[in-house]
């Protein structure tokens, strides 16, 4: 069947804010009446919660680079066929905190596996389906580490702000590579304020 819905994603280090700015994109879509479906990636079915329970439990700090890249790219495709494919397809919105650029960020460029093994991974993974628009929300790791309210527990927030910091250099990267689809904003600032740069960057997507 036909893809008819609009497929965004939100991207960014750890701590950048993307949830709470996912919550009042929701929002904004609503109100233009628009039919909403938030979703998160590793998650939303009820095998991908599991597949996320393992690869963020700190307890299995023997997990090997392969073995997570795996875990992630089986959570998303569970995830796309379940819910994301079916959504596009009766021609609703689909707002998805991380997707395949999670990937190439942590995966490859933090972790160092090769980012054209990763990018392979990432066609399978996302069963062939593209975000037609990523907003990334670029933010120092120093600062994200700043406005951390609670402590940090899971498995890659746990790395430290040089892995972050390499995260944050894979975003980059990839707004470089796709600069129409993947489209880099300045998260520092209020709430309000960075709100207002996410709906300026997605005005052509909000008419
Ligand atoms: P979240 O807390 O933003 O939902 O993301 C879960 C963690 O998983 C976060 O530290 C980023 C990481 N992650 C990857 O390393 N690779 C991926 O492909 C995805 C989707 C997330």
């Amino acid at each position: 069947m036909a893809r008819k819905g609009l497929f965004i994603t939100l991207e960014g280090v750890d701590g950048c804010g993307k949830s709470t700015q996912a919550d009042l994109l929701v929002q904004e879509l609503e109100a233009g009446g628009r039919e909403i479906v938030r979703l998160r990636d590793p998650g939303g079915t009820r095998l991908s919660e599991k597949i996320r329970l393992v690869v963020l439990d700190p307890g299995n700090d023997e997990m090997c680079d392969e073995c997570e890249l795996l875990l992630y790219e089986a959570a998303r495709a569970q995830l796309v066929r379940e819910v994301i494919l079916p959504t596009l397809e009766r021609g609703a919105t689909v707002v998805c905190d991380r997707f395949y650029d999670s990937t190439y960020a942590y995966q490859a460029c933090a972790r160092g596996l090769s980012p054209q093994m990763v990018d392979a991974a990432n066609e399978l993974g996302s069963c062939g389906v593209r975000p037609d628009v990523t907003i990334v929300f670029d933010l120092s790791p120093q600062e994200a580490l700043r406005r951390a309210t609670v402590e940090r527990t899971d498995r890659l927030e746990g790395e430290g702000t040089g892995f972050q910091e390499r995260v944050r250099e894979g975003y980059l990267q990839l707004s470089a590579r796709e600069p129409e689809r993947v489209r880099k904003i300045d998260a520092a600032g209020s709430v309000e304020i960075v709100r207002a740069r996410m709906l300026a960057a997605l005005r052509d997507f909000l008419k």
